[in-house]
């Protein structure tokens, strides 16, 4: 797939699948223009992907902070003259494996302030800008957290529906402007947050496998690929969706 000229903000992409679709856009011809809190893996994003031919920009940006999400986007628009394109993949797994009535207060609500209103700052931004150029497609990262639930996860689970919220009623607000706004709900895919997850729960891996219908767990190719499908002129009647991309995990 060919992005060429294509401006995208890429919030939270110093690593893991964020990072996985910085390096696969560009690959692709797009100028992409990603923030994450750490300067130093940023910066090695960025010179990888010179490293391959393409074209960035990173920028320290916490997505709970407006001001910092209003930044990355006026540096996408003031670099590169407008913004096409936004993948929203910053999040964090707060609590995990903790039953409702434990789950930790200070937890939940900084799960909720990355996951959930960070994800409201970076649309809001966004789109903003994208109306200036008569339209574009953002990709918001849900899971298959945000369809179905995991036991002890209330703060991951409630951000991740908040996230197929907000980007349903977002993609109703834009739909005549020309902003198609989806979500995509990876299943399983082995990166950093996961890589944790084994850490706190060692048979992790071997429960996931066995409840994966398609019997092995998901890359961060597959799940780019579905994001960049969507960003991309092909899915262009596309808009208020939640993608699964989970190898039927929410089937069984
Ligand atoms: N790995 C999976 O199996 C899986 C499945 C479904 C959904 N997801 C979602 O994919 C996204 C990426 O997760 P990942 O698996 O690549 O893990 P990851 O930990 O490698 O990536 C999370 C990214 O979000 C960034 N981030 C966290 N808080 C931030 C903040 N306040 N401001 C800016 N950036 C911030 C982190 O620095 C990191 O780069 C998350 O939203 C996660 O919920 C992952």
């Amino acid at each position: 797939m060919r992005l060429d000229g294509k401006v995208i903000v890429i919030p939270g992409a110093t690593s893991g699948l964020g990072k996985n679709a910085a390096l696969r856009f560009a690959a692709a011809g797009a100028h992409v223009v990603f923030g994450g809190r750490r300067e130093s893996a940023g910066n090695e994003t960025a010179a990888e992907i010179a490293a391959a031919g393409g074209s960035s920009v990173f920028q320290r940006c916490d997505v709970t902070k407006s001001s910092d999400v209003a930044a990355l986007v006026d540096t996408a628009v003031s670099r590169f003259g407008r913004l096409d394109m936004a993948y929203n993949v910053a999040g964090v797994p707060g609590d995990a494996f903790v039953k409702f009535a434990e789950y930790d207060e200070a937890q939940w609500l900084d799960t909720i302030s990355i996951n959930l209103t960070g994800m409201f700052y970076c649309m809001k931004y966004e789109i903003a800008a994208m109306l200036k150029n008569g339209g574009g497609a953002i990709v918001n990262m849900s899971s298959v957290a945000g369809l179905g639930a995991t036991p002890g996860g209330a703060g991951y689970v409630a951000s991740k529906h908040g996230i197929v919220g907000l980007t349903r009623t977002a993609a109703l607000d834009y739909a005549a402007e020309k902003i198609r706004i989806n979500a995509i709900a990876p299943g399983v895919v082995k990166t950093e947050m996961m890589e944790w997850g084994i850490t706190q729960t060692p048979d992790l891996e071997a429960q996931m496998l066995a409840h994966q219908p398609i019997g092995r767990l998901g890359t961060m190719d597959e799940i780019t690929n579905a994001a960049m499908w969507l960003c991309s002129d092909a899915a262009s009647f596309v808009t208020g969706a939640t993608l699964s991309v989970d190898g039927a995990y929410l089937l069984v």
